[in-house]
């Protein structure tokens, strides 16, 4: 089979607080200096009906949602952002770099609050087709260190510790099962040398130059 060339759809996974917004915003300078088009956006969020699905589900007390609903609202919100902000940017040759997009889904929804990870994958098949990232960062940092180090506390900030730990976990074994779109980074790190890391994977990845 003639290799498939990976879409320009970069995503970043991990828990709470492990510095992902930061190396988005670095990573997005260096390929504008490089002169490549680049769309930075968020998940769940990046359209207006998305960010309207995203407050449903960052407020509120964390027992609001039936994890299936939220499953749902998550795929919904995905949906509208595929169609209005994602597909269209990588029609238009620009780069995508999203902040959270479908492992979070597997992670959050699957491994940390027990839904059935099939069901998941056949959403996540159903709503994001073709559209799979190209390269996935996640960005892996102890449970306490990244809790420790989010700004705000939102609804899944109260989800306990032990919720948290179940969902890195479940960051990892995504990683392991495709090694292929996924890389897993040392957020403990200094930012410029996980910005320096994360550019060489782009390289190798895309073969650009940075
Ligand atoms: P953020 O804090 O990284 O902006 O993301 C908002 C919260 O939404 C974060 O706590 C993780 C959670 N989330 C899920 O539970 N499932 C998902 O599919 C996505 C995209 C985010």
């Amino acid at each position: 089979m003639p290799p498939v060339t990976p879409l320009r759809f970069v995503t970043f996974e991990g828990g709470e607080g492990a510095g992902k917004s930061t190396q988005i915003r670095l990573l997005a300078e260096a390929l504008r200096q490089a002169g490549e088009l680049v769309e930075v956006t968020r998940e769940p969020g990046g359209t207006k009906g998305a960010e309207e699905i995203r407050a449903l589900l960052v407020e509120g007390a964390a027992g609001r949602w039936q994890a299936e609903t939220e499953a749902l609202l998550h795929f919904a919100a995905r949906a509208e952002h595929l169609a209005h902000v994602i597909r269209p940017a990588l029609a238009a040759g620009k780069w995508v770099l999203c902040d959270r997009f479908a492992d979070s889904t597997l992670a959050y929804q699957g491994y940390g609050q027990g839904l059935d990870l099939d069901w998941l994958w056949t959403l996540r098949r159903r709503i994001v087709g073709p559209t799979e990232p190209g390269l996935t960062f996640m960005m892996d940092l102890p449970v306490e260190k990244g809790l420790a180090r989010a700004e705000t506390e939102q609804r899944y900030e109260r989800m306990g510790v032990d919720f948290h730990r179940r969902l890195a976990d479940g960051f990892r074994q995504l990683a392991a099962a495709d090694p292929t779109r996924c890389r897993i980074i040392d957020a403990a790190r200094a930012r410029e040398v996980i910005a320096a890391d994360i550019a060489g994977l782009i390289r190798d990845r895309f073969g650009v130059s940075l």
